[in-house]
């Protein structure tokens, strides 16, 4: 089959410059001209060396190399129709030393604003003009979701009524947006019914399970098995700083909370690793190079991981804390390095209980707070149990549920 062949199909594509129809690109996010991205009509396209360049209506120019092209090819060969997944293996492709040279394509054109590429061996590829804009190389992928943001003094959670979370997609975003944004989001009036916090979580994703099980009852009991499963006070902590992965995001929904004491309290651990680097450099430095022990152990299991107490990305930007006192394992440090630990340990416990930083309320029946436990610390008064009932039910969500469900939303 010759390349001028294979070119009447794209040719007869669409009713000319304005058509607005999108070329399906196996893609569910938007991208079509004049949606997710205003003045993207496709003015011009032409070969430089092994790449195309792309020029759009507002100016923006994009250099894709032919390869990227050819990789990304949208056909129903290259993309599986039904799963939108790649079919195409570029790593496999008798084309791969053309496309690498400059001649991996015999046809560069610009059909009903689609970008439409014969390659050498005969294959059509079509490319919407926004898909591609979005896409140029070099401008990352605009993000869905809100950047995390630091508590500032006299910080207050958003609040989201339980209606609007279960009634409506806007209630839905708002509450995820806050929970990814600033850690920490609460629901207001839900019913005083059991389970009503599965209910809840089925709405975004499936449960994270632990040795602790699937959804958990916080109560006192009798042997228990956990502190939070005692009337003791909690100090701010983070669960499960013992796993591997600890759960991302935590439910707590209150059903009574008639004991005297049992108030909540919450911290941004970021915003406190951030004022220790600044206060304290040196502290800083020691809790997040330095791996110590963390470790639970009952009947049944015994969960142990070697982390830092602050984890840090690829930019030095705190990714998570590990802080819960009391299943922190044996400290096990050359002797000359303790000191300096336990010292840095006490500064950075400092920063955690600035009260500048730190939200405390009293959950009402009906309530639920939802919090990022891999960046805020939560924590507990003592309560009397011999003044009243206090039952939460909890349970763990991944956090790329909530960042699916966001994503989901906008489209
Ligand atoms: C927990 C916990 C807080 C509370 O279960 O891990 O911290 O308010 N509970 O009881
Ligand atoms: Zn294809
Ligand atoms: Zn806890």
């Amino acid at each position: 089959m010759s390349a001028i062949d294979t070119l009447e199909e794209p040719s007869t594509l669409g009713q000319g410059p304005h058509d607005d129809s999108p070329l399906e690109m196996a893609e569910l996010r938007r991208y079509r001209r004049g949606d997710a991205s205003p003045d993207t009509d496709l003015l011009a396209a032409e070969r430089q060396g092994q790449r195309v360049v792309v020029r759009w209506a507002n100016g923006d120019t994009g250099e894709f190399p032919q390869m990227w092209l050819r990789d990304h090819c949208a056909c129903a060969e290259c993309r599986h129709p039904m799963t939108r997944e790649r079919l195409y293996k570029l790593m496999d492709d008798p084309l791969w030393a053309r496309l690498a040279e400059q001649d991996g394509l015999t046809r560069i054109d610009i059909e009903a604003d689609r970008l439409v590429l014969v390659w050498a061996d005969g294959h059509v590829s079509r490319f919407d003009a926004g898909w591609l804009h979005q896409r140029r190389p070099g401008q990352a992928l605009a993000s869905l979701l809100p950047p995390a943001r630091a508590w500032r003094e006299r910080f207050q959670p958003e609040r989201v009524d339980y209606t609007e979370f279960t009634e409506s997609d806007a209630g839905r975003a708002q509450w995820v947006t806050a929970v990814l944004r600033d850690g920490l989001a609460l629901l207001d009036d839900g019913p005083r019914e059991l389970e009503t916090v599965s209910r809840i979580a089925e709405r975004i994703g499936p449960m994270r399970s632990t040795n602790f099980g699937g959804r958990f009852d916080v109560q006192s009991k009798p042997n228990p098995n956990n502190a939070a499963f005692t009337a003791i006070g909690l100090e701010l902590h983070t669960d499960l700083p013992n796993w591997r992965q600890p759960p991302d995001i935590q439910l707590l929904y209150c059903l009574e909370n008639a004991a005297e004491g049992g108030e909540s309290s919450f911290t941004d651990g970021f915003a406190a690793a951030e004022a220790l680097r600044e206060r304290a450099p040196k502290a800083f430095e020691i809790l997040a190079h330095t791996p110590i022990d963390f470790r639970f152990q009952d009947e049944g299991h015994d969960i142990a991981v070697h982390e830092p107490i602050i984890d840090l990305d690829a930019d030095g930007h705190p990714r998570e804390i590990r802080f819960n006192n009391w299943i922190r394992d044996t400290l096990s440090l050359p002797a000359d390095q303790m000191e300096a630990w336990y010292a840095a340990y006490r500064e950075f416990w400092q920063e955690l209980r600035d009260p500048a930083r730190r939200v405390e309320l009293s959950l009402a029946p009906g309530q639920m707070v939802a919090f990022d436990n891999r960046r805020v610390l939560h924590g507990r008064n003592a309560f009397d149990p011999n003044t009243g009932k206090r039952h939460l039910q909890g349970l763990y969500l991944d956090r790329d549920m909530l960042e699916s469900h966001l994503r989901v939303l906008s489209r």
